[in-house]
């Protein structure tokens, strides 16, 4: 018998099947269950794909158990340390890291890109002032497949490539459309001379009475190289919830852009990216050290919804690499922005603290994941709470678009549509309704 297999019996009619164990590069083996059916007439159930790899990708590896994350092969510490967005978002759909010739061309197409349509920005006009950001980003992005739908060709390369590039052009500018909408500021364009997160910030606080970036030029490198780390750190992490969205519905072949739109809708919940704006809010509900244990007894009662925003993940069991880095920085951005000590900060590290020595999370392997840190950092960086999940956005777009590349240059694309295990009446005859018991 070849030893990369699985052997499985039905016990209940006896039948067997052998299914090949599939490696990687890196990491855990899979069961290759894509004969099952075909074999013994079964399904598998796996509710919140716990057990389950539902695509092969050589984009991003992680390995919980360890605190390791590579994207395309390196380390997110060397990344975060030296690189920049643009590079990594050019490395992610690549493949491999640019040539200096390459990043600069890199740069000028997406600037040639960043503008949006004027009758797009229009569509901010029907949005209430007071409209979730999270809403408008889901709106607008989708709504750019409007603008670009009859004339691509998915099956072309190039066409798929230049989506791509337009995504992680004008997806700055929408956020930042998105924030001044809600305070009622004038939008500002995308400006070709500043890099990737300069342009951003200044598109977010720019005004015409008061310009972000002087004449000198001058924008603080702190609040730059935060954003950039920030960016490098949630560009991509595998098949998370929106990646797989992205992915689930580009399998039916839809327009990039409403995939996207899909992808930021499911961003927003508190379990994935809207975590960041959630742990902001629990802070501020907590308010005092006092009342951690208070809380932290809410988080262990299973009658109380209540959870630790901000703790906990799928895939790291031990640390939360991202959750390090970030920790870091949050010192060096607070030291510059803040003028005293960031009480909330001063918080955060006192819950992680207690929440490090409590039996109910060492024992459930519950640790700060990176949206504890990163909101605490928004917030120097005067980024409103609201548009902290959006900030995600702008940067796991990068990773987005890279499995929607990736997938759609497959050979072999299928639809994704999975089973379910039938729970409901079994069959039975329509009753007329005067026939009907009415209570
Ligand atoms: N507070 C209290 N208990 C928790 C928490 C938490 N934050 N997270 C998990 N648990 C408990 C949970 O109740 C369960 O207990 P039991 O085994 O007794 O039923 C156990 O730990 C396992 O939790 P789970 O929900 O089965 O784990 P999961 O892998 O399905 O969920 C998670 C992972 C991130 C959704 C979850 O830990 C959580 O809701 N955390 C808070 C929200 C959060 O911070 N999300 C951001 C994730 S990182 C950014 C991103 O990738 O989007």
């Amino acid at each position: 018998m070849p030893k990369d297999t699985l052997s499985i019996k039905d016990n209940s009619t006896g039948n067997e099947a052998e299914l090949p164990l599939l490696n990687g590069a890196l990491g855990t083996p899979v069961i290759d269950i894509s004969t099952l059916n075909k074999d013994l007439g079964l399904f598998t159930y796996d509710p919140g794909f716990m057990s389950t790899a539902s695509c092969k990708s050589a984009i991003t590896y992680i390995d919980g158990v360890n605190g390791i994350l590579l994207y395309r092969g390196y380390p997110i510490e060397q990344l975060a340390k030296n690189s920049t967005f643009l590079e990594v978002a050019f490395l992610l759909m690549n493949g491999e890291l640019p040539s200096k010739h390459e990043l600069s061309t890199f740069q000028l197409e997406i600037n040639h890109h960043s503008m949006l349509h004027e009758a797009l920005r229009s569509f901010f006009d029907g949005f209430h002032y007071d409209a979730h950001p999270m809403a408008m980003m889901a709106g607008v992005v989708g709504s750019l497949s409007a603008f670009y739908h009859s004339e691509l060709d998915m099956e072309d390369p190039e066409h798929r490539r230049i989506s791509a590039m337009r995504m992680l052009a004008k997806i700055p500018a929408i956020a930042a459309a998105c924030y001044r909408h809600s305070v009622g500021w004038p939008f500002v364009y995308p400006r070709v001379d500043l890099e990737y997160c300069e342009n951003f910030l200044n598109m977010m606080f720019s005004l015409p009475s008061q310009k972000f970036i002087d004449q000198d030029h001058y924008i603080d490198p702190v609040a730059v190289k935060a954003l950039n780390l920030l960016f490098i750190l949630h560009a991509d992490h595998e098949q998370n919830a929106s990646t797989s969205t992205v992915r689930l519905a580009s399998s039916t072949g839809a327009n990039p852009y409403a995939c996207i739109a899909a992808g930021i809708s499911a961003l927003w919940g508190p379990a994935h990216g809207g975590a960041n704006e959630a742990v902001l809010s629990m802070l501020a509900e907590i308010g005092t050290v006092d009342r951690i244990p208070e809380f932290l007894a809410r988080a262990k009662d299973k009658n109380d919804p209540f959870r630790l925003m901000g703790f906990g993940h799928r895939v790291y069991k031990n640390f939360d690499t991202r959750a390090k880095i970030i920790r870091d920085t949050c010192y060096e951005v607070l030291e510059k922005f803040s003028k005293d000590e960031d009480p909330l900060f001063e918080l955060a590290l006192a819950l992680e603290e207690h929440a490090l020595k409590d039996e109910y999370f060492i024992e459930k392997k519950l640790y700060p994941n990176v949206d504890f840190y990163s909101g605490v950092i928004y917030k120097a960086l005067k980024i409103p709470v609201d548009m902290f999940t959006v900030m995600f956005a702008i940067a796991r777009n990068a990773g987005w678009v890279s499995h929607w590349l990736e997938m759609m240059a497959e050979p072999t694309r299928r639809i994704g549509r999975p089973r379910q295990l039938y729970t409901g009446v079994q069959k039975r005859d329509y009753i007329a309704i005067d026939d009907r018991f009415s209570g």
